[in-house]
């Protein structure tokens, strides 16, 4: 269980796609407390996901307050405070006032679609490929903004004005947690910029070509900083006074948390989507398999270390979605109970390209399917072949991975909420014909934020005493013959085949 620990202590602040938490570390990197908060998850058309800005930052405070309460502290108490965040989430707000224009729009959200296609008409989806690492996708940022600045009356008046701020959830969290409107700092750090498609990922700086080709103004970008280094000091609330002193998207964030420090090290997360990060070293490294490149963390003026990323939309948002849309179980781990009745998926294979495919394929036009169903089909063989589709997604990338790196995978190292459903760990490992290993704290993102804030105000003193802590907790080995996973692997393949192209 959770006890007082001896100070003092690290926060870190994850503002996640479908909750806030906030979590209180000791300096054996030992969770102390945790407060947590979900938002409203708003759904206006097919394929639009958006939060609401204020809600999530009236969150963000009431878990830092909670947090910092059940651990029974005082700010004087907490030496540093870390953010990581929902990557790729765009808010733009007016900096006189502190208001979001717009709710927030989601990296899920799919509205981008055909300005994606038009960005890369006669030259194509890699476009921005050498300068930003990524494909031209609804997924990332800088569509996002162009399409607020295009549809939200008088905005675009207002942004060349210079009264209007663009940030991803990092950003918006530092402003509002340094001041606000009384001379919040307007930052983000090179991991949440590198998932823009704005930032040039050798520079480390906003490409002036690609605001060009997007007509966003310049005016609206914050300033782009490492991700561990003091910003700024918290204005007010549980923990006013001390330093903010770490942001990292939040999965850079596990990968940091897991200590893949090393060139070759990787963490696969599974929370609403699933993302698989390697350590690349200190050169970003060109996919050709259709995963992306991206900045993994950069502590202070140390040389950035960048990464190889599989990202998989959809994973644990399928099971919230067979609750709260289907209503085929009352809770998320009812998914495992209700799968492990029955032996196999009974011939079902469900893609769940609600978002359109992300890795490897980069196919807005796909949507989700179920194929291959028969009469013979009960709501079990469903609920196995969602726990299949996590896993045969994440065969899919870390196949990729193998091609792109060279490095083959020896054991995949995984955290996040659904590795506590035993069924889908042992399917991955089967599918993927490799170990699947779990460390003791599970809560990587968390801990990478502290782990960043605490190097960045010497609470730790290096990356080799954060690896001291890592400790393995479970382990699941493959039990599946050979051919039937190829058979099974076949069959996924047509299925996947069968989403796309559905939207024009
Ligand atoms: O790129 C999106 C990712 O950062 C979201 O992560 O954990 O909120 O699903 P999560």
């Amino acid at each position: 269980g959770h006890g007082h620990g001896h100070g003092p202590f690290i926060a870190a602040i994850d503002q996640g796609t479908t909750s806030s938490r906030c979590i209180v570390f000791d300096k054996d990197g030992r969770i102390v407390s945790v407060d947590q908060k979900e938002h409203e998850q708003i759904f206006p058309k097919p394929g639009w996901v958006e939060h609401d800005a204020s809600e999530i930052w009236t969150n963000v405070q009431q878990v830092v307050a909670g947090a910092v309460e059940k651990a029974g502290i005082t700010a004087a108490d907490v030496k540093a405070i870390g953010i990581t965040n929902q990557r790729e989430t765009t808010v733009l707000w007016d900096k006189n006032t502190g208001e979001p224009v717009y709710n927030a729009i989601v990296w899920q959200d799919t509205r981008t679609d055909a300005l994606c296609k038009e960005l890369g008409r006669n030259v194509g989806q890699d476009r921005f490929r050498r300068e930003t690492g990524l494909p031209l996708a609804s997924y990332f940022s800088g569509p996002k903004v162009r399409w607020l600045l295009d549809n939200v009356e008088g905005l675009r008046e207002r942004a060349e004005r210079g009264d209007i701020l663009f940030g991803t959830m990092d950003s918006w969290v530092i402003w509002n947690l340094t001041g606000g409107v009384n001379g919040g700092h307007h930052v983000t750090d090179v991991t949440n910029a590198s998932r823009t498609m704005l930032m040039n990922l050798h520079k480390l700086e906003w490409d002036e070509r690609i605001l060009d080709s997007m007509a966003i103004p310049a005016a609206l970008l914050p300033e782009i900083k490492s991700s561990a280094e003091v910003y700024g000091l918290t204005a007010a609330g549980a923990l006013a006074g001390v330093p903010v002193a770490s942001a990292l998207g939040d999965q850079q964030a596990a990968l940091f948390g897991q200590t893949c420090f090393d060139q070759g090290e990787a963490k696969s997360t599974y929370g609403t989507g699933t993302f698989m990060l390697m350590n690349t070293g200190h050169e970003p490294v060109n996919s050709y398999n259709g995963l992306l490149t991206t900045v993994g963390y950069r502590i202070g003026d140390q040389t950035p270390v960048y990464a190889l990323e599989g990202s998989i939309a959809v994973t644990g948002s399928l099971v919230q979605w067979m609750r709260d849309q289907m209503g085929l179980i009352n809770s998320a781990a009812e998914i495992e109970t209700l799968a492990s009745t029955v032996d196999d998926n009974g011939g079902a294979y469900f893609v769940p390209a609600f978002s359109g495919l992300f890795a490897p394929y980069w196919r807005s036009d796909a949507r989700g399917v179920i194929a291959g169903l028969t009469r013979y089909v009960t709501k079990a063989h469903i609920a196995r072949a969602v726990l299949e589709a996590t896993a045969w997604q994440t065969r899919e990338i870390t196949d990729a991975m193998t091609k792109d790196s060279g490095v083959e995978l020896t054991a995949l190292k995984v955290d996040g909420g659904m590795t506590s459903n035993n069924l889908l760990m042992q399917t991955i490992s089967d599918f993927l014909d490799a170990p699947v290993v779990r460390p003791m704290v599970a809560e990587t993102t968390c801990l990478g934020a502290a782990y960043a804030a605490g190097l960045a105000v010497g609470f730790w003193s290096s990356t080799d005493e954060l690896r001291a802590n890592w400790r393995r907790a479970a382990e699941w080995t493959p039990r599946m013959d050979a051919d039937t996973r190829d058979r099974e692997y076949k069959s996924w393949l047509k299925a996947v085949e069968r989403s796309m192209g559905w939207i024009d």
